[in-house]
């Protein structure tokens, strides 16, 4: 069927297959099967192989021995398949060939395996050719969140939180580094001995660095976030005790009436998240533009334009930078543009942009408060090479951005919602902000949760009051305000979720 099939006919050179093989659907096996009989003895039952794919390898300590047996097999098997047409049909007909083909090889080299393990010969080899090897089962996983690989011996996964050795192995760093190189490969960049850091993005989103020897001292490193298809929602951060549900309210309000958003937290704090879930409350007829390094949002509305970055290239030429794509983005009429995390001159555009009529605009940067975020904004416009006095710039920012809202990873895991903070002026040098909901840490329980409440802080009118107004939201706002004061919500009585 790949071509080189055909030829394996005379390479079995007269010797046998057993006639349980005929079973195969494949047609291509049926021609292949000779009339003789012939002895390997241990293929001599068959088994379903439907249900493959729900394998979940865990900790399977593998020996040398298996490694040569799956070497032999892996070349002879090069040898005979065109690898070059397999990867041009659909997965389930190539695995099928593969399979087929393995179970012919095994036979004719007369390998001794128990059914067992000659299906996991096969996942493993199938995963190899056409898949991302050992990585796969982790892959198939969605309750991994990251995965984290430290040369071939070693590899973490976290699940819930938590880390754990993940018990998959690589034959050794070759074929680690080859999976990485296939792996950026399919997003056109390259990672080697010249260019050893890459950051790429598989098929399904999940976004991918590798950092490669001579850089990383004991083999490639390959981490993986992740993707979640289905991303959290505002509802599920209020069941995980994340905010309460008046908090819910106002972001979702916030969200809704076009104010300028500036999410800021921590690595791994929620803030992605967050924006993404924030992005839900908007209107489905508005033109939104996303700039992102790696897409990960996740965006509701039909009208919306994802653009990426680019790095440059081996030759250190090509590089979008982020500062590119909001710029450009100003000439597409956007109505909102959400740029995924703000980190350097972009800063000074996305201000502009929010200043500019495109409200309801909203990026994530890096900070520990809603304070430390002005100041990030502040020296990013700084540093870009703007030679505007500070005082200049933080007016800029006070004028452009209204909220900030910060989301922070306590020390026992769990993800809170810390501040919804507005920005309202200016006294003298120094922006003056109001917070309207905070979680307040009263302690730390003996299982070590931590303690603590949502709370408003008695803000009736918030400054976005008339732009509610403008988009009838004012009713739902006060409401919610006034609950969170009063501490009706359940959410107030610190419930915790059981996800950190
Ligand atoms: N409120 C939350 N509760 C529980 N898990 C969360 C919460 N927010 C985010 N997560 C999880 O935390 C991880 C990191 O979130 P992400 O939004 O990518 O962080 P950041 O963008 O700040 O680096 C993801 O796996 C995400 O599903
Ligand atoms: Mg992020």
């Amino acid at each position: 069927m790949f071509g080189k099939r055909s030829e394996t006919d005379s390479s079995a050179n007269g010797r046998a297959i057993t006639p349980v093989q005929a079973t195969a659907s494949s047609p291509a096996m049926d021609e292949l099967v000779p009339d003789v009989v012939a002895e390997a003895p241990v293929l001599a039952k068959t088994e379903p192989v439907a249900n493959l794919e729900e394998k979940v390898v865990e900790e399977s300590v593998r020996t040398s021995e298996y490694y040569s047996v799956k070497t032999t097999v892996f070349n002879a098997l090069i040898d005979t398949i065109d690898l070059a047409q397999l990867s041009q049909v659909e997965k389930s007909v190539a695995r099928d060939e593969i399979r087929d083909i393995v179970t012919e090889i095994l036979s004719i080299k007369n390998v001794i395996m128990s059914i067992s393990e000659q299906e996991e010969l096969l996942e493993d080899i199938c995963n190899d050719v056409l898949g991302y090897g050992p990585l796969e089962p982790l892959l198939a996983r969605d309750d991994i969140a990251d995965i984290m690989i430290n040369g071939a011996h070693t590899s973490y996964i976290e699940v819930e939180g938590k880390m754990l050795k993940a018990g998959i192995q690589f034959a050794d760093n070759a074929q680690l580094m080859n999976i990485c190189q296939r792996i950026v490969s399919q997003v056109g960049r390259r990672v080697d001995e010249s260019s050893p850091i890459c950051d790429a993005r598989l098929p399904d989103g999940s976004r991918v660095n590798v950092i490669a020897p001579p850089l990383s001292i004991d083999g490639p490193c390959l981490t993986i976030r992740k993707f979640k298809k289905d991303k959290l929602t505002l509802a599920q951060l209020e069941n995980f005790g994340s905010i309460t549900p008046e908090g819910r309210t106002i972001l979702e309000i916030i969200g809704r009436v076009r104010c300028n958003v500036v999410i800021s937290g921590g690595t791994g704090s929620g803030k992605t998240t967050l924006l993404n879930c924030m992005t839900a409350s908007i209107d489905l007829d508005e033109r939104i533009i996303t700039c992102e390094d790696s897409a990960e949002l996740q965006l509701q509305q039909p009208h919306t334009v994802r653009l990426e970055t680019r790095p440059p290239n081996l030759e250190g030429e090509g590089e979008i930078t982020m500062r590119d794509l909001v710029k450009n983005c100003l000439r597409m009429r956007p109505e909102r543009i959400i740029v995924g995390e703000v980190r350097g001159p972009e800063a000074f555009d996305l201000l502009q942009a929010m200043n500019t009529g495109h409200d309801g605009s909203m990026g994530t940067l890096h900070a520990n408060s809603p304070r430390e975020a002005i100041s990030r904004l502040e020296s990013m416009i700084m540093m870009g090479g703007f030679s505007l006095p500070s005082r200049t710039i933080r007016e800029m920012i006070v004028g452009s951005v209204d909220v900030i809202v910060q989301a922070s990873r306590m020390r026992d895991g769990s993800r809170k919602i810390t501040h919804i903070t507005e920005v309202i002026g200016m006294e003298g040098d120094v922006p003056t902000l109001q917070d309207l909901f905070v979680y307040e840490i009263n302690g730390e329980g003996e299982d070590g949760k931590i303690i603590g409440q949502h709370r408003s802080t008695g803000i009736a009118r918030p400054k976005f009051w008339e732009r509610a107004q403008y988009f009838n939201e004012q009713h739902r706002l006060a409401k919610a305000l006034a609950d969170a004061e009063t501490g009706t919500g359940f959410g107030n009585n610190n419930e915790e979720a059981s996800f950190v």
